[in-house]
């Protein structure tokens, strides 16, 4: 199949979540399942310099905002066998941020634009577009409103409900190359929804875990959005996310003082170093936990501020907490980390390199999400051997068993409801079989099995895009007969309508 790939973030180019993991690691897991695999992306300013230095030019033309002819490049760069195509406008996005900007809906509007140019420019006809997250949530709409030529199927992949590219109506006309009757299909309550736009119009939805499929229905955990992921049940599902192993290896990283595999003694080598460093008291035998995480709310921290204090009186344990943040969070734990020099830290950056080298040094992790699309930071814990501590939630659920100390079964610990207290005595529990090798030996060898690559989900995605490609369309009911020219357009003659 001929699949190209449509997002905003991509690592190593530009990064602001795990999105931008899934995007560096999918396409490399398809493509090496025979796959065409292309992924277009805007040229954000945060390109690593080494990588600029390596893209090549194809070409440049003018795309259309509505009455603004602006300028876009086209930069290529192949790695892995995935051919990355970046789109250039110093204006949209030689940006300090990726999105917060006052005008994200006219940069990812020139983006939608840009999108179809580059695939009629540089002749590119997919079999399947497949868009991640709202900022390309116009694509699937576009097509399904003719604005281009060949109905392509597509495939929409939510990352996280929560952010949904929400903007005024009055966008519709400034910005977007579509007929009035369009806008009943991107407005909510009162304003633009690309999020909306995408689960409306995309042959097929899906999300990273299937646990959050199944909660995002519900209106707890639906954002707003649930009525209409509701009307999509025979066509949406949730595919849990993998990592890349070979980025994430605690036996070749280079962050990592001393390389280990299933090696706990090696592990305790790099827990020793991280004590000295931090000036921790140094013991092997204390259980270290670690939390790497942006600090927001919604990754469970209240629960950990409400019970920290209580915690560190009366465990021994150490913790170190890594991240930036609500500054809620950042003066809550950075007041709990005076109060207990020797047994706490916080760490207020996010460094790549010290968060590898904390994986490898904890014996647990910490993610107490109140919800969780699907995470990655538990499989990076898993990978490093480190226990992850959940919430039962989204792909938390997916990934994580609980131990069962009767039949041996469980490669973590978690807790059901939302509650500081269920969290306090998981830590407690872990603490307690952390502490009786039987146990504890039994848990690492659970960790060591579980399957945490691409392997089982590219597969799981090639299902999807088989499906699509089979569908019955009823061109009646699905497109708007707003096209052109008649079926047989080819590649050359297929022409933009937003022109
Ligand atoms: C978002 C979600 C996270 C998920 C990631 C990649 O960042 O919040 O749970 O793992 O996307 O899909």
């Amino acid at each position: 199949m001929n699949i190209v790939m449509a997002a905003s973030e991509c690592a190593p180019f530009s990064k602001t979540g795990g999105l931008a993991d899934v995007i560096a690691s999918l396409p490399k897991a398809l493509a090496s399942k025979k796959h065409q695999l292309t992924v277009i992306l805007p040229k954000h300013r945060s390109i690593p310099s080494e990588i600029v230095s390596q893209l090549q030019f194809e070409c440049s033309f003018d795309v259309w905002v509505k009455w603004r002819k602006q300028y876009c490049g086209i930069f290529s760069y192949e790695s892995e066998g995935v051919l990355y195509y970046f789109i250039d406008n110093e204006y949209y996005f030689n940006r300090s941020r990726l999105y917060g900007e006052y005008d994200d809906a006219e940069r990812y509007a020139f983006f939608t634009h840009a999108f179809f140019e580059t695939l009629t420019h540089l002749e590119i006809l997919p079999d399947i577009i497949h868009c991640h997250d709202w900022q390309t949530g116009l694509i699937p709409l576009y097509i399904k409103a003719g604005v281009y030529q060949h109905p392509i199927k597509t495939v929409f992949t939510i990352h996280n409900l929560k952010y949904q590219g929400i903007f005024p109506t009055s966008v519709f006309q400034e910005l977007l190359h579509l007929d009035p009757v369009h806008l009943g299909g991107l407005e909510l309550n009162g304003a633009l929804n690309f999020m909306k736009a995408a689960l409306v119009h995309a042959d097929w939805v899906t999300t990273v875990s299937p646990t959050y499929a199944q909660e995002i229905l519900q209106p707890y955990y639906g954002e707003g959005l649930d009525p209409f992921l509701m009307e999509r049940i025979t066509s949406f599902n949730g595919i849990v996310n993998g990592i890349d192993e070979t980025i994430y290896n605690p036996s070749s990283d280079l962050n990592v003082s001393v390389p280990y595999h299933r090696n706990y003694a090696g592990k305790k080598e790099n827990k020793r170093i991280i004590q000295q460093e931090l000036d921790l008291h140094v013991s092997k035998d204390i259980p270290m936990f670690v939390l790497i995480s942006r600090l927001v709310e919604e990754k469970g921290l209240p629960l950990l501020t409400h019970i920290l204090d209580e915690l560190l009186s009366t465990e021994t344990m150490q913790l170190i907490i890594m991240g930036t943040g609500d500054s809620e969070f950042e003066e809550a734990f950075q007041w709990i980390a005076n109060k207990y020099p020797g047994s706490c830290r916080f760490i207020n950056i996010f460094h790549e390199g010290l968060a590898h080298r904390l994986y490898a040094a904890s014996d647990f992790f910490l993610m107490p999400s109140r919800f969780e699309p699907c995470g990655l930071g538990q499989l990076i814990a898993l990978r490093y051997e480190s226990v992850p501590i959940v919430r039962e939630t989204g792909g938390l659920k997916d990934t994580i068993t609980p131990y069962n100390e009767f039949n041996g079964e469980g490669n973590g610990f978690s807790f059901a409801n939302y509650n500081a207290y269920d969290f306090l005595h998981t830590i407690r529990y872990a603490i307690h079989l952390y502490y009786q090798p039987i146990h504890w030996n039994r848990i690492l060898k659970n960790v060591y099995k579980t399957k945490l690559n691409w392997e089982h989900s590219a597969s799981k995605y090639e299902e999807v895009y088989d499906n699509v490609l089979t569908m019955q369309c009823n061109e009646e009911e699905n497109y708007v007969h707003n096209r052109r020219e008649s079926k047989s357009v080819t590649k050359r003659e297929a022409h933009l309508i937003i022109r």
